[in-house]
C-alpha cells in the first residue's frame, strides 16, 4: 500500500537497485546500504530507503529511475586540491628527476614552478580557460562533482588576479556539471622580487588579497610553505590578512621539508593543511588540536619517485580527518586519475579502501568546508556516481582504470560512460 499521497516526496530522479555508500557516519565507515535506492526532488536527495520501499515512499511519475544494477552508488567525489589552470609542460623535467635530480634541486636551479609560470604568463586567456576546462572534465568523467581550483602560476598581483578570473570563468561555465571551488595560492616568490621578499609580502597582503576578497574572485587563500617558495613568518602574514578579508585558508605543509606548516594551519585554524608527507608528531597533535583536514595526495608521491608516504594511519588514529585529492599539475602530479589515487591510497597510506572513499567524499567536504555534499543524506545535494562495481574494495583492487558509469549533479545525469569506454564489471 502506498503512503498517503500529500506525505510522499515527488521524485525528479531517482536511482534504485544499488549499493549504496553514504559516506555519512565516520571516517572508516562507507555507510553502506545494500538493497537500496535513493530519490531526489529538483536538486536534493529526498529519499534513502530499501529498493522495494521506493514505490511506496515516492511518487515517482515523471522521475527518470535509472537501475544501478547492483552496482555502488557513492556520493560525488570532492577533489579538494588541484593546480589545474596552467599552460606549458614539464615533461623534460620530469625526465631530469627520473636520472636522479631532486624536485626541489629542480626548482632552486630556476626549473620547476618558475618553467610552468613562464609558459602560462605567455599563453592566452582562451588556451588556458580550455585546458583547464578539458581537465575538469577529465575529472568529471571518473566520477568527481567538486574540484578546488588553485591560481599559482602567476606569481605577481595582476597574474594571479588573471588567473583567478580564468577560475571564475571556468566556475560559471561549468556550473551545471561540477562545482569549482576557486583558491588564490601564493605558490612562490617571482626571481625580480627575490631581493625585497618583504616588500614582495606586503603588495601580497595590501593590494592582491583585499581585491581577491572585494571581486570575490577566491573563498580560500593557500601558501606553498617551504624551502625556495615561503617561510612561516611570510605565510602567517599573508594568511592573517586573507583572515582578515573573509577568506577560509588552507596550506601546502611539511610535503619536501618539515617546516611547522602543519603547526601554523592549526594556529591559524585552517580549514586544511595538504601534503603532510614529512609532517612530524607535533605537527599531527597541532592538527589534531584545531581539527584540520589533513589533505593527502598519494598521486604526487609517486610522481616525485618518493617513499616517504604521507602517515596517514599516525593521522586517523590521532584523531584528524583527512582528505583525498589529486593535486593534479604540472610539476608534482601531472594525473587526473582519481582511481589510481584510491588504490596509492590503500597501497601506500595504508587507507582502508572505505577509509579512502570517505577521505575523496566527505573528508573532500569538509575540507572545503561544504557540509552539503560528500555525503547522501536526505537534504544534502544529489550529486552521486553509479560505478560499475559493486564494493570500495573493488573500486581500489581493479587499478587506475574508470568504473564510472553514470555521474549526476544536482539530481541530473552529466556524464555517462560510452559502453566501449566504461569498465562495467557488475
Ligand atoms: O601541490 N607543492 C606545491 N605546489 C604543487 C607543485 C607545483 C609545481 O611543481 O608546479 C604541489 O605539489
Amino acid at each position: 500500500m502506498h503512503s498517503p499521497a500529500s506525505l510522499r516526496p515527488t521524485a525528479t530522479f531517482a536511482v534504485r537497485n544499488a549499493v549504496l555508500a553514504t559516506c555519512d557516519r565516520s571516517p572508516s565507515d562507507a555507510g553502506l546500504l545494500h538493497g537500496a535506492a535513493l530519490a531526489v526532488t529538483n536538486r536534493h536527495v529526498a529519499w534513502i530507503g530499501r529498493d522495494r520501499d521506493l514505490a511506496d515512499a515516492v511518487d515517482l511519475d515523471g522521475a527518470r529511475v535509472i537501475d544501478a544494477r547492483g552496482g555502488l552508488v557513492t556520493p560525488g567525489l570532492i577533489d579538494s586540491h588541484t593546480h589545474l589552470v596552467f599552460a606549458g609542460d614539464r615533461a623534460g623535467e620530469f625526465a631530469l628527476r627520473v636520472t636522479g635530480r631532486s624536485y626541489l634541486e629542480v626548482a632552486l636551479s630556476g626549473g620547476g614552478i618558475a618553467v610552468t609560470t613562464r609558459a602560462t604568463l605567455a599563453a592566452r586567456d582562451d588556451v588556458l580557460f580550455e585546458e583547464a576546462a578539458r581537465r575538469a572534465r577529465r575529472l568529471l568523467q571518473q566520477g568527481v562533482t567538486t574540484v578546488e581550483v588553485k591560481s599559482g602560476y602567476g606569481l605577481t598581483v595582476e597574474a594571479e588576479l588573471r588567473l583567478l578570473r580564468i577560475v571564475q570563468r571556468l566556475g560559471q561555465a561549468l556550473s551545471d556539471q561540477v562545482t569549482i571551488v576557486p583558491t588564490l595560492l601564493l605558490h612562490a616568490v617571482p626571481p625580480e622580487a627575490a631581493g625585497d621578499r618583504a616588500g614582495f609580502v606586503g603588495r601580497i597582503c595590501d593590494e592582491l588579497v583585499p581585491t581577491v576578497a572585494r571581486e570575490r574572485l577566491a573563498e580560500f587563500c593557500d601558501v606553498f610553505v617551504e624551502e625556495g617558495a615561503f617561510s612561516v613568518e611570510e605565510a602567517r602574514r599573508i594568511l592573517e590578512a586573507a583572515r582578515a578579508r573573509g577568506l577560509a585558508l588552507r596550506l601546502h605543509a611539511d610535503e619536501l621539508t618539515a617546516g611547522g606548516g602543519a603547526e601554523l594551519a592549526a594556529e591559524l585554524g585552517a580549514a586544511s593543511a595538504d601534503h603532510l608527507e614529512e609532517v612530524d608528531e607535533r605537527g599531527i597533535a597541532a592538527l589534531a588540536r584545531a581539527g584540520v583536514v589533513a589533505g593527502l595526495l598519494p598521486l604526487s608521491t609517486l610522481f616525485l619517485g618518493s617513499e616517504r608516504w604521507a602517515p596517514a594511519r599516525r593521522l586517523l588514529e590521532a584523531g584528524v580527518p583527512i582528505a583525498l585529492a589529486t593535486n593534479l599539475n604540472p610539476g608534482s602530479g601531472m594525473s587526473e586519475n582519481v582511481g589510481l589515487a584510491l588504490s596509492l591510497a590503500c597501497l601506500k597510506l595504508r587507507l582502508t579502501p572505505a577509509e579512502a572513499l570517505v577521505a575523496f567524499t566527505a573528508g573532500g567536504a569538509r575540507a572545503l568546508r561544504r557540509p552539503d555534499l560528500g555525503r547522501l543524506a536526505p537534504g544534502a545535494e544529489a550529486d552521486l556516481v553509479v560505478w560499475g562495481c559493486d564494493s570500495a574494495e573493488h573500486l581500489a583492487w581493479h587499478m587506475a582504470v574508470n568504473h564510472a558509469l553514470a555521474v549526476v549533479k544536482r539530481g541530473r545525469i552529466v556524464h555517462e560512460a560510452a559502453p566501449a569506454v566504461a569498465v562495467d564489471c557488475r
